[in-house]
């Protein structure tokens, strides 16, 4: 297992060898390594065990670091940069050659991304190389909230986690690029559209498969537990035996499932807390061997969004 601790010295000192660490932010908890050497992201997605046609984003201290391997950043990024970074925000910029074909599968722009989790600012601020780090679970499963989340899939195969607490956020960060001009968001995430509108006005939003940025929907389910996964409404009539049956609701439980067999994500409604529990109640009812899991969708509106589009991608599509 890996040594799940606090100490930057530590992980700086397995960067600096070319090995990948266990990084918290406050969206996810990324799989990361030094984004300037090749054998760091060959073992990236080696350990993630994620095709290599999908890039990843590169994470710094500060959008002036980021001139360091990014070639213009265009005044809406720019404005967007001073708003929101650090932050859940992620943004697609042409890339210097120094950022290898192997961190962007090829493209020309690369996506960076400036954590605002203090650990991770720091740790950042201290290295002399920015991380590519991509979320760190197996392909396909859903995103870690907790080093311990990490330690139980990765954990044989990585030295160190850095342990940063659970993740404020809970869901990983919009992606927005600049495409002729037009402001695109490529995914919803844990900055809300209606925040990325207030300071550069209306925005395209393009449906966009983590697994394949040129393919979407490629592959049939992302981000997804074990147990299959199905979206209901709060009063389903549940027929069959319900004992075998989970539930994860948004504010009130199930009235005809076991009670002992629901999470709720925020009994207050509150979207953000709704956000931050998302995953680790998907993990904690993964664990329990239902043979389905029922859910619902949240109001289609602030972070309830970017969750929306997180379970849809994690029910099973039959
Ligand atoms: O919150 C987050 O963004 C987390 C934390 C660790 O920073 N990271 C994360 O990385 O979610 P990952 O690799 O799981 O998701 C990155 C997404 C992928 O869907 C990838 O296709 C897309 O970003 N991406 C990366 N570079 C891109 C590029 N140049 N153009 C289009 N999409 C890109
Ligand atoms: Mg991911």
């Amino acid at each position: 297992m890996a040594i799940i601790g606090k100490d930057i010295e530590q992980a700086i000192e397995v960067l600096k060898a070319g090995e990948v660490i266990g990084l918290p932010t406050e969206t996810v908890y990324g799989l990361a390594g030094n984004a300037y050497n090749s054998e760091s992201i060959t073992k990236i997605f080696t350990v993630k065990n994620r095709p290599t046609f999908d890039p990843l984003i590169v994470h710094t201290s500060s959008i002036e670091r980021a001139c360091e391997f990014v070639k213009e950043i265009p005044e809406q990024a720019q404005l967007l940069a001073k708003h929101f970074m650090p932050g859940p925000l992620t943004l697609l910029l042409p890339k210097k050659e120094v950022i290898s074909d192997l961190v962007t599968s090829g493209l020309e722009t690369v996506a960076v991304r400036i954590p605002s989790h203090p650990l991770a600012l720091d740790l950042l601020k201290k290295l002399d190389f920015p991380l590519a780090a991509p979320s760190a679970n197996p392909f396909g499963y859903i995103s870690p909230t907790s080093a311990q989340h990490v330690d139980n899939q990765l954990g044989d195969k990585i030295k160190y986690i850095l342990d940063g607490g659970e993740c404020k956020v809970g869901i990983e960060s919009s992606i927005i690029g600049f495409f002729d001009g037009e402001i695109v968001v490529l995914r919803k995430g844990g900055l809300a559209i209606e925040e990325i509108e207030a300071v550069v006005g209306k925005v395209r939003i393009e449906e966009h498969s983590s697994s394949n940025p040129k393919a979407p929907g490629m592959l049939k389910s992302h981000y997804a537990p074990r147990t299959r996964l199905l979206i209901t409404c709060n009063l389903l009539l549940v027929e069959e035996d319900t004992s075998k049956i989970g539930y994860l609701g948004f504010e009130k439980f199930s009235p005809n499932i076991p009670l002992e067999n629901q999470l709720l994500l925020s009994p207050s409604g509150d979207l953000s807390e709704a956000a931050q529990k998302l995953f680790a109640n998907m993990r904690l009812l993964d664990a329990r061997g239902f043979d389905k899991i029922y859910t619902e969708l949240l109001p289609e509106k602030g972070l309830g969004r970017a969750i929306n589009d997180r379970i849809k991608r994690a029910t099973t599509q039959e």
